[in-house]
């Protein structure tokens, strides 16, 4: 299976004002690249409009499957995302979120997947607490799992390791080695800690 991604003159203003400008680059799996930039450079940006949770102003961003292009509802189904504002439901628990997350995707997964999972970040003591008792780092380790639920082939994370600790980074590290065998993932940050994760892609206001 051969997935694609293509960013065709890519472009966005927010009120008039630009904030990314004629963004060409291509991924095909299996690897990891890098978005990369300070505070404001555009990366959040960039990686909703490749989610296609954002339209941009200028140019489109093309995924395809095999060569086959993909549209709207297909490419939704195949993209992960972890983003500082992608909330969890803090009344539901980790595990009710997680069946959440994976019927949103259009999958059912059994109660034992998610548990084991859970295990994976060192939460299925906690599966059945709501998210609003987690810590701010417990909440980021179930958010990733939730992008990871429907096994995605193409992977977007957005500045993942915030808030977590070293086990959690290498929870990261781990999740980002795992897909990138087979799939797609693209991370964007600004942190040290994230910058060797795989080939710079872009490199925004330098
Ligand atoms: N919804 C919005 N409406 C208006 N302007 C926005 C909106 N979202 C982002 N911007 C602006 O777009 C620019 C890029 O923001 P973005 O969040 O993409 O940057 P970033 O590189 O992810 O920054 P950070 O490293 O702080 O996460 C900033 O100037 C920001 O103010
Ligand atoms: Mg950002």
């Amino acid at each position: 299976m051969n997935w694609q991604i293509e960013l065709r003159r890519v472009g966005k203003e927010y009120n008039e004002r630009p904030v990314l400008q004629d963004i060409s680059a291509s991924v095909t799996a299996p690897g990891v690249w890098t978005i990369l930039g300070p505070n404001g450079s555009g990366k959040s940006t960039l990686l909703k409009i490749i989610a296609g949770l954002l339209t941009p102003t200028e140019g489109e961003v093309v995924y395809l499957h095999n060569g086959e292009r993909l549209n709207a509802q297909q490419r939704r189904q195949v993209v992960g995302m972890v983003a500082p504002d992608i909330a969890l439901y803090r009344p539901l628990t980790a595990i009710e979120n997680l069946r959440f997350f994976a019927r949103a995707r259009g999958v059912r997964v059994q109660d034992g997947d998610l548990l084991s999972l859970l295990e994976q970040v060192h939460l299925r003591s906690r599966a059945h607490d709501p998210v609003a008792t987690f810590s701010t780092g417990m909440v980021q380790r179930l958010k990733v799992l939730t992008a990871l639920v429907h096994r995605p082939p193409v992977l977007l994370l957005d500045e993942p390791g915030s808030n977590l600790d070293e086990a959690g980074m290498e929870f990261i590290r781990h999740t980002v080695r795992v897909q990138a065998e087979h799939g797609i993932v693209i991370v964007a940050t600004n942190d040290t800690r994230e910058l060797d994760y795989g080939e710079p892609l872009i490199q925004l206001g330098a």
